[in-house]
């Protein structure tokens, strides 16, 4: 069964086909100056060679300093003052944490809840697990939360965890309303069940509200939910932050926000206590990057503004080239993803992609975004385009290609 696992490097040597599959940031988009500042200065000044925690094993929930900056970047850029430093943990990337969250929290055969579509990658690692996957709809509000929801998924299936990509999802870009959070978090406490929420776009928000700016033409502007981050009190929630995102995923670095108890067990998970705490030297790089403030800046003044208007680039040509005849597309405001869906339903995008390649341009196909045959089935005619892996001129190029071979498709099949 393909699972999407390619080798993720495999096509390094090709510059000639636009990778629209890749989610990832590209070279431009790399704070270097930031990272390698930081880094010059735990290494030669006085006060970065005498901290140990860089140098040696750091406390099993991270390193006391970045936990409060987090806490800080938290409140400046998501109105967020609830939180103190024992609600922060620090991991490995969300990868690695969803990881030792299923090994401490679930045991195989398991029941886990996504939503359909969902991160392909989160789906291996539930599948690493042995877990009982089952997944549930979502629309423009994030995930369906109905009467059938209640009945046949909480009452009946009885999830342990339900895993969610809140904000500017992967792959389909919605974000979930603020009344649906509220709603689930009020469920969870029913049913107990806890939420796992991967913040992984959380701070890509290309739409947002500035609240020191007056000048803003408020219609336009959207004021999004909150992070999960904000329901830590309630016991039931673990929101996954990452830096994959917002200084690059080579740093394999990320935050959890959680109860103070969840924190205190995720530290004393053998592996992070043995291993002294989650990447200790990166987080020193990151502490002294949050401690000089320009983080906010470079999200809001660089990535927000140039990803921001790729995704308009990219948005604006697919509905020129193929229009609403051909396609529905919902337009995110954050993130990295475009979710195309062809209006004819057998439109198989498996097929469309091998055309595709041929004509150098590449996507993700529907199907690998779900657990199971029927939610294959249900998605087989979508796929996801990444727009913040190349710049607006490669964007208009890969949409043309693509309609060159959606034009190929058409004649060969429909
Ligand atoms: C929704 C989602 N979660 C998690 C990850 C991986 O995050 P990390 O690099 O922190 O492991 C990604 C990366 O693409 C993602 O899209």
């Amino acid at each position: 069964m393909d699972i999407g696992l390619e080798n993720r490097n495999e096509n390094q040597s090709d510059t000639t086909t636009i990778q629209l599959h890749r989610g990832e940031p590209d070279e431009t988009m790399i704070p270097f100056d930031l990272i390698s500042k930081a880094s010059q200065e735990i290494l030669t000044d006085e006060k970065g060679k005498h901290e140990r925690t860089y140098w040696a094993y750091a406390p099993d929930e991270g390193n006391m300093e970045l936990r409060h900056h987090i806490v800080n970047l938290l409140r400046q850029t998501s109105a967020i003052s609830t939180l103190s430093y024992e609600n922060i943990f620090i991991t490995n990337g969300i990868s690695a944490i969803l990881d030792q969250i299923c090994t401490m929290f679930l045991r195989a055969g398991d029941t886990i809840l996504v939503e359909c579509p969902t991160y392909l990658y989160a789906l291996q690692i539930f599948r690493d697990h042995h877990l009982h996957i089952i997944s549930y709809t979502v629309d423009d509000d994030g995930l369906i939360i109905d009467s059938k929801f209640i009945n046949e998924v909480l009452e009946r299936a009885k999830p342990k965890m339900i895993y969610l990509v809140p904000t500017f999802q992967n792959p389909a870009g919605f974000t979930m309303s603020h009344h649906r959070r509220e709603q689930l978090v009020q469920l969870s406490l029913k049913y107990h069940f806890l939420i796992l929420a991967d913040e992984a776009y959380h701070f890509l928000d290309y739409e947002k509200k500035d609240e020191n700016d007056n000048e803003q033409n408020d219609e336009k502007l959207i004021e999004h939910p909150k992070s999960f981050a904000s329901y830590h009190a309630a016991g039931t929630v673990i929101a996954l932050h990452s830096f994959s995102k917002i200084l690059t995923p080579a740093l394999r670095l990320g935050f959890v926000c959680a109860s103070h108890e969840h924190v205190i067990a995720m530290g004393h998970y053998g592996l992070i206590h043995s291993g002294g705490g989650a990447n200790p030297f990166i987080s020193g790089i990151v502490d002294r990057i949050l401690a000089e403030g320009s983080l906010k800046q470079f999200i809001d003044e660089k990535l927000c503004i140039e990803y921001g208007k790729r995704m308009r680039v990219l948005y604006n040509e697919l509905m020129r080239t193929f229009g609403e005849k051909y396609i529905s597309c919902r337009r995110p405001s954050g993130g990295y993803f475009l979710w195309v869906k062809f209006n004819d339903t057998t439109v198989d995008c498996d097929q469309l992609l091998s055309i595709a390649r041929k004509y150098g341009v590449t996507f993700k196909s529907g199907r690998l975004f779900a657990h199971d045959e029927e939610a294959k089935a249900q998605l087989a005619n979508c796929l996801r385009l990444c727009f913040a892996i190349v710049d607006c001129e490669q964007l208009r190029e890969g949409c043309a290609r693509l309609k060159q071979a959606f034009e190929e498709y058409k004649n060969i099949t429909l």
